[in-house]
């Protein structure tokens, strides 16, 4: 490791609170699928900042979008109208198929959103009594960092040290409909799922778990959230994961790539039966719905509009995932995913997951662990093939040398 990359090492652990453990790499500057670090080596990024760059690095018609509107005009707050708020709500609204939106920044507000709405939903329109809404969650899940959120995270670390916890919340085990139809009452006023469980490993669920999902949803009156930040945008093949069983939830929660990777973007998308309930003073955020952001998230809409990198995804995703199961790797447990997005999960005796990505960033390949035991990938839709196999050898490298 150089002096330069020491340098930006020794400063941050300094000066920033140790909430994070990032691998030793230093990023001073990047483009599309490739990163260069303050050393002047170039990596290909195969994390994407968890899918918030799923067109790359500074995509030229993102920066041109967030350059030309930094000319113009930053933030009004929603205290006043702007003239991109309006613009960018329709055409997600449009996107999705829904309604309208609620901007906020981040993923975990989009949440925090979305639970205070099905909530209100749930009192208003469902007519259940005060303080008894219930939401039902699921285990492994990764939803965002805030106090509410972390009181039915499953991880112990995500959790202890952090109470009192925020009550009304249910866990049932990811993927198993029986115990979800098990957890409905009269009291349930939604079920927050996220369609592949990213943080947890790309958790792929069986067959048919998310139509069961929304049928028992439907059946008992209650909201099917679906927590698309990660897996949504085109990270699964599909503009949304829930489409691989034809799914339509009631209620998006978007965040990450909406941003461009320029900006923090979230949103909750639904109809009006359901968004409706919130009346003015009853939830906002001083930056959502700025017009810098809403300028970005319009042009996001435009790129996937065409769904060009959706197929993609879809493409350059079988045969990543293909290439990865195909070599039979004896470190190797398991291949999970869908389209540019997988999780290979190591044997447990294998070295860990996190010392695999350091053997990968020495040689050119930015990932990154989850759970001691998973290597996540998910590189940028925009990645060519022959970036894509570059990277790909290299892993199946390390792979190869790891028992
Ligand atoms: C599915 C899901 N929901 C919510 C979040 C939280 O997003 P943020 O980190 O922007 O608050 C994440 C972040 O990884 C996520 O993967």
């Amino acid at each position: 490791m150089s002096d330069e990359t020491q340098d930006v090492i020794r400063l941050v652990e300094r000066y920033s609170a140790p909430n994070y453990a990032p691998l030793p790499v230093a990023v001073a500057a990047a483009e599309g699928a490739w990163v260069t670090d303050v050393e002047g080596r170039r990596y290909v990024d195969m994390l994407s900042s968890y899918s918030a760059l799923n067109f790359g690095h500074r995509h030229p018609a993102l920066v041109k979008a967030a350059k030309d509107q930094l000319d113009r005009l930053t933030l009004t707050s929603r205290a006043f109208h702007n003239d991109q708020v309006g613009p960018f709500l329709r055409d997600l609204a449009e996107l999705c198929g829904k309604d309208m939106v609620l901007p906020m920044n981040s993923g975990a507000e989009g949440v925090e959103t979305a639970i205070k709405t099905a909530r209100k939903w749930g009192y208003d329109v469902k007519g259940v009594a005060p303080e008894r809404a219930k939401i039902i969650t699921c285990a492994g899940n990764f939803h965002g960092r805030t106090t509410t959120i972390v009181s039915f995270s499953t991880d112990p670390k995500a959790r202890q040290g952090f109470g009192p916890l925020t009550p009304g919340f249910v866990t049932v085990p990811f993927g198993d409909a029986d115990a979800l139809a098990a957890a409905f009452d009269n009291d349930v006023v939604a079920f927050l799922v996220e369609p592949i469980q990213g943080e947890a490993g790309v958790i792929v669920p069986p067959d048919g778990y998310l139509r069961a999902a929304r049928e028992l949803c439907t059946e008992n009156g209650a909201l099917l959230v679906a927590d698309e930040i990660q897996s949504g945008l085109g990270r699964a093949g599909y503009t949304f994961a829930c489409e691989h069983e034809g799914v339509e939830p009631d209620v998006y929660i978007l965040g990450k790539a909406l941003g461009g990777g320029i900006t923090p973007l979230s949103a909750v998308v639904a109809n009006t039966d359901v968004l409706g309930v919130l009346t003015p003073g009853t939830h906002g955020s001083t930056f959502g719905g700025n017009p810098l952001a809403c300028a970005i998230g319009r042009e996001v809409v435009r790129i996937l509009q065409t769904g060009e990198l959706q197929e993609r995804s879809r493409k350059l995703g079988e045969h990543m995932l293909t290439t990865l199961r195909d070599a039979s790797l004896p470190a190797v447990k398991e291949v999970r995913g869908r389209g540019l997005w997988a999780g290979v999960e190591l044997v447990p005796d294998a070295v860990p997951a996190r010392a695999h990505c350091e053997r990968l960033l020495e040689r050119g390949v930015l990932a990154k662990d989850t759970h001691e035991t998973t290597i996540r990938l998910a590189p940028p839709l925009v990645i060519s093939e022959e970036d894509l196999d570059w990277a790909l050898e290299r892993i199946l490298g390390v792979l190869e040398e790891a028992r």
